[in-house]
């Protein structure tokens, strides 16, 4: 193997404006990278032979295609997927709105059963469940088209119709999929909101959307304990006027109370469903789902996405980067609350006829070998997974994973942050043997699917990039102006052209979604993420160039941390930054100065910690709570995160302090920063 240079990459950032509104403008950014990755891994030609895409130049054919004519090339896409009737034009574009595949109608859900179900998929195992437990349950396509059905009924039955919301808050049982498929199939607009939100967050979400119905469970079973999520649903329907009836999956036979009129059985209304309910005719462009996500200001954005266009590229990029066949045994480790979780675990194995497993519960519960434990029974042929998990396997230990026979297991992936290339190689060796690609899948919620990856049976992959843009999808690396950077200088990661998954809006928010995502650089997608291009035209992510941070491989907005932390009583003034953290990807440190009369004591900072955790969650929980008596500030009264960022992370500043308004603050700062 050939030696690795040193490798680093940073994105430095000049100090934002204060308060809630603190995006870093492009323009301010200055990207160094200085990453050196040479080794470069080639398909082996059994997989290559055996794959969807076989070759390097089959995918530049695939590529030019799309470049030269991409509207043929998505109308191409499209037809492989059923539409009750065709569209008439593949794409309108008024930027930044676009429709695809105009005059369409299609279901999700159909394309997701009913299209099996005249073939011998009827009876193949569309899910294979395992709660954290051990129990054990398996769903065929025939199964699950039954239990959509009836539970697409009793909907209907509760006043649930086309374009209504219907917000949903459980683990990750069958249900989950089943709910959201449900909406799909009679044009509700299902918003999925993570279980481990707060109940503030959980109704913020709610009354953002007007949803109508929630759907719940009793409960999840999280690292062995019963965690109650109706009882969080009932603190949030305090304030939900909107939200009519509450469906109630029963999961861990906890006592839960229900509101007489409000609040159903989900084993009661499904007893009395019928199981026949005709998928709705939905217009290509009829909203599909609602996701909210963090952004650089302290409201989660609702990112929109329709049914057409999402469908396509959903469905395609899965069958594509995860080279995906009938004998497969696909597990994505994602929550179905995240956007990995509703278009590669719901929408894009379904509609290629997958077989899938999907887990309630910690990949490490009871220990460190529960994945590699459920990839040898379950015989997993393909392997998606996060960098920040990768990163706490090795962590644990190599015994762990090399104890059990993985040998299964023929294709891996990772999403969701960077992946350094020491977790990469890891990855690439200790679990896959050496003979599985790594697909390292760059994507975001607003873009619905897959941007860059590489194919697996034709892209040589070097550890920590990305590769290639799938076909159709014009990514590109530019300086503020538009122009492209040259070979291996840092830019911003934009995407060129409409794509048929991109976001449609920011929910009832238009004008943000100009804002945030088309007005930083001129005609073209902004994603938020710094990059570089290396001379093979190999992306490789540097990381968000706003507020925005990836901690765990969950987005957080740092201000969204800040406005709960401010939310306390005894708070005056907070900013959040982050620091690298070698299992996390980054970890949060907050900067609190205090009202008078409270005392920075161990019991406030958990108390703090608790209260982020009630606003937002427990993933927004702070690492580090550090009490200062000021934070440092430009003259015009911008709190200088950079420099906390420094102090955070290498707890000295070697930058450029001269805009400084009071250097006494940062000297107090860094003083603390010794004495601690
Ligand atoms: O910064 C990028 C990072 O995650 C962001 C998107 O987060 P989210 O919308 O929550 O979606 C995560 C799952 C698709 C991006 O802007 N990110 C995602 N995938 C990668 C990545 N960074 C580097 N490499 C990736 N493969």
């Amino acid at each position: 193997m050939p030696a690795v240079k040193k490798k680093t990459s940073s994105v430095a950032r000049k100090p934002s404006t204060n308060g809630k509104h603190h995006s870093v403008a492009p323009q301010e950014v200055a990207i160094n990278s200085v990453l050196q990755e040479k080794r470069v891994f080639k398909p082996t030609a059994a997989f290559s032979q055996q794959a969807h895409v076989k070759s390097m130049a089959e995918y530049e054919r695939l590529y030019a295609a799309a470049e030269k004519n991409p509207e043929k090339y998505w109308s191409e896409v499209a037809s492989q997927y059923h539409w009750f009737k065709k569209w008439r034009k593949v794409l309108e574009w008024k930027a930044p709105y676009s429709k695809w595949f105009i005059g369409g109608q299609t279901n999700i859900c159909y394309n997701a059963l009913d299209v099996h179900l005249s073939t011998w998929r009827k009876n193949k195992a569309a899910i294979i469940w395992e709660g954290e437990n051990g129990d054990q349950r398996v769903l065929t396509y025939g199964q699950l088209h039954r239990e959509v059905s009836k539970l697409g009924n009793a909907l209907k039955k509760r006043g649930v119709k086309k374009g209504d919301r219907v917000a949903i808050y459980m683990g990750m049982t069958p249900e989950l999929a089943i709910a959201a498929l449900a909406c799909a199939r009679i044009g509700a607009v299902h918003s999925i909101i993570f279980g481990g939100f707060s109940a503030q967050a959980v109704a913020d979400r709610i009354n953002d959307a007007q949803a109508k119905m929630v759907i719940t469970a009793d409960g999840v079973f999280r690292r062995g304990n019963p965690l109650n999520l109706k009882s969080v649903v009932d603190e949030a329907l305090v304030n939900t006027p909107s939200v009519e009836n509450v469906i109630v999956y029963q999961r861990i036979k906890t006592d839960v109370k229900m509101t007489e009129g409000r609040d159903h059985w989900w084993h009661d209304l499904m007893d009395l469903a019928a199981d026949v309910c005709p998928a709705e005719k939905m217009d290509s462009e009829s909203p599909l789902f609602i996701l909210y996500t963090s952004g650089s200001t302290g409201k989660p954005k609702g990112i929109l996405h329709t049914t057409g266009g999402y469908m396509v590229h959903a469905a395609n990029s899965h069958k594509l980067v995860f080279d995906i066949k009938d004998d497969d045994v696909y597990w994505s480790t994602a929550d179905i609350g995240w956007i990995t979780g509703h278009s590669y675990v719901v929408y894009g194995p379904l509609i290629n006829g997958a077989t899938q497993v999907m887990y309630e519960g910690a990949v490490n519960y009871p220990n460190w070998g529960r994945i590699w434990d459920m990839i040898q029974r379950h015989k997993v042929t393909i392997l998606y997974t996060a960098p920040t998990a990768i990163r706490s396997f090795i962590r644990a230990g190599d015994e762990w994973v090399t104890k059990h026979d993985l040998s299964s297991l023929r294709l891996l992936g990772t999403v969701g942050e960077p992946i350094n290339p020491e977790a990469w190689m890891w990855y690439y060796s200790v679990v896959g043997k050496k003979k599985c690609p790594i697909v390292d899948t760059w994507w975001q919620t607003e873009t619905g699917g897959i941007m860059v990856s590489p194919l697996p049976g034709a892209t040589p992959t070097k550890p920590g990039t990305a590769t290639r843009p799938l076909p159709g999808i014009a990514v590109d690396v530019v300086k503020k102006d538009g122009t492209p950077c040259k070979a291996n200088e840092g830019g911003f990661l934009v995407v060129k052209r409409p794509w048929p998954s991109m976001l449609r809006t920011i929910y009832n928010d238009n004008a943000r979604y100009e804002k945030v995502y088309w007005s930083e650089i001129k005609g073209m997608y902004f994603t938020g993420d710094g990059a570089r291009k290396d001379k093979d035209g190999y992306i490789w992510i540097m990381g968000r160039v706003d507020d925005v941070v990836n901690v765990s491989g969950h987005r957080l907005g740092t201000s969204e941390v800040e406005s709960a932390l401010v939310a306390h009583q005894a708070v005056a003034e907070a900013a959040v930054v982050s620091r690298p953290d070698d299992v996390k990807g980054n970890a949060l440190v907050a900067f609190v100065t205090l009202k008078g009369g409270y005392n920075g004591d161990a019991a406030l900072r958990d108390a703090l910690r608790d209260h982020v955790g009630k606003e937002i969650g427990s993933i927004a929980k702070p690492d580090e709570i550090r009490f200062a008596e000021g934070l440092p500030k430009t003259r015009s009264g911008k709190i200088m995160r950079r420099l906390l960022r420094e102090l955070a992370t290498n707890g000295v500043i070697s930058g450029d302090t001269t805009t400084l308004e009071d250097f006494s603050t940062l000297e107090k700062l860094r003083q603390q920063e010794e004495e601690e």
